[in-house]
């Protein structure tokens, strides 16, 4: 592990676990060589700046809200979908914003999001075994021989895809629908009438009146306009397939530094952090904002040696540890690593993923997650971090911007039955709109003290 002799492909040399088998090696030669010509993504400014965000994040003076789809796919490829997906984060930050008076940074798993770890490399269907669905930038989800054989030529429909809907973001950011005076129109039909949606507009017309306050008193223009009419959008997604990662890395000009223009913020998932893996070593060379995967098995002698590999400076800002620890464990996990780590000072942005160790699958046999088990890990995390004195920074969902029925529970009281109707998700189970409206709701009273 030697820390001297970096360079974007060093990673070769560790072992990679997670990566597909690829039957056509001289197919994968030529993407490579294709994505490492084609234009990057993101910029190292852009890049730097979240990650001075994050540093306001791990201090308390800024809090993350991450979140998107568990993995993108090639057919849901729409204008709309994307429109509706930057909806949904927009409404949960304007509650964040508004409960917790603080920044909220935005950051979407989206724009490259679509490679997935999975717990076994074959899954088995009415006694038929095949190659398990990896991400459409590797395979196709469809249960057929054909359709499970990895693709390297996906990786580069994956950019072009990445590349069209961060334009898109862009786009809207930055030229007027994510203005806030806009804030009605994320509130979408199928919601309005909730008692989530119905409270997203109260807070919409109590904010929309404070803006016509202040255009009267004339502060809406000069200065003050970008902050009104534009919203720093971030994208981000888990760096697994390292042909990809590392074909789409740039010395930056300016500096002389190498950033994974894929994505702003990359993170590594709970299955491929190991301290002498390829992934911990592809990402501790670039710049971008990294975060870890954490699970109920990570010790805090493991923490350190992240520290030490992935931000040997203590840059703040660098390092985000989001922890997926499940409702039960959660309270038995979180406490000793807080403690342990307290006096070594080193700067952790902490995160909570209250999804991904609350998945299980219903009697149907469904995979679903229960709203009840999500907002009680959600709890703990904040109650743990009061406490043990440490910042609660953030918090990482997966969801979508549809009427999705794929997590149980929330104010549409969805139940067991429901979840075939429209249960879209290739992978795992979403929070539809009402039900992350619910939970921006929730985190916004637990840090203003009224739960
Ligand atoms: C994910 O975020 O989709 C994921 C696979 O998470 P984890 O690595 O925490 O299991
Ligand atoms: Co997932």
């Amino acid at each position: 592990m030697s820390n001297s002799s970096w360079h974007p492909q060093s990673w070769r040399q560790f072992k990679a676990l997670q990566q597909p088998e690829w039957p056509d090696l001289r197919a994968l030669e030529e993407v490579y060589a294709h994505l490492s010509r084609y234009p990057p993504l993101v910029f190292a400014g852009e890049v730097r700046d979240l990650k001075a965000h994050l540093g306001e994040v791990a201090r308390g003076d800024a809090f993350l809200l991450q979140g998107g789809d568990c993995v993108e796919s090639f057919s849901d490829f729409t204008a709309n979908a994307i429109r509706d997906k930057l909806k949904v984060l927009l409404q949960m930050a304007v509650i964040l914003t508004h409960g917790l008076s603080k920044p909220v940074i935005k950051v979407g798993r989206i724009a490259g999001q679509f490679a997935k770890p999975r717990s076994s490399p074959m899954e088995v269907q009415d006694g038929v075994s095949l190659p398990s669905f990896r991400g459409e930038s590797v395979n196709d989800p469809f249960f057929s021989e054909d359709a499970r054989i990895p693709d390297p030529r996906r990786l580069e429909r994956a950019y072009f895809q990445s590349a069209s809907t961060i334009n898109l973001l862009r786009a809207f950011t930055n030229g007027g629908f994510a203005d806030l005076r806009q804030l009605h129109h994320w509130n979408q039909d199928f919601v309005a009438q909730s008692p989530q949606g119905q409270r997203y507009a109260l807070l919409a017309d109590q904010l929309g009146e404070t803006l016509r306050f202040m255009k009267a008193i004339g502060i809406d223009g000069g200065q003050h306009g970008s902050v009104l009419h534009e919203v720093e959008y971030f994208t981000s997604h888990e760096a697994l397939i390292l042909e990809y990662e590392s074909a789409l890395t740039r010395c930056d000009s300016l500096t002389g530094d190498f950033y994974d223009c894929s994505a702003h913020m990359l993170w590594i998932g709970e299955r491929t952090r190991q301290l002498d893996g390829a992934h911990v070593e592809f990402l501790r060379g670039v710049k971008n904002p990294i975060g870890v995967k954490i699970g109920p098995t990570v010790t805090v002698a493991g923490i350190l040696g992240l520290c030490d590999r992935l931000n040997p400076d203590n840059e703040p800002g660098r390092l985000t540890l989001i922890g997926r620890f499940g409702h039960q464990r959660i309270g038995q996990a979180l406490p000793p690593l807080l403690r342990g780590l307290a006096p070594e000072g080193r700067s952790i942005a902490w995160i909570c993923d209250p999804m991904h160790g609350n998945t299980y699958e219903a009697p149907s046999r469904i995979k679903t997650r229960s709203m009840d088990h999500i907002l009680s890990e959600l709890k703990s995390f904040f109650s743990i971090h009061q406490a043990e004195g440490t910042v609660p920074g953030g918090v990482h969902f997966e969801l979508t911007g549809d009427n999705v029925t794929e997590c149980l529970g929330g104010s549409h009281e969805i139940r067991e039955e429901h979840l075939t109707e429209r249960y879209e998700t290739t992978c795992d189970p979403r929070l539809n709109v009402a039900q992350s409206l619910d939970v921006a709701f929730l985190v916004a009273e637990i840090l203003r003290g009224s739960v």
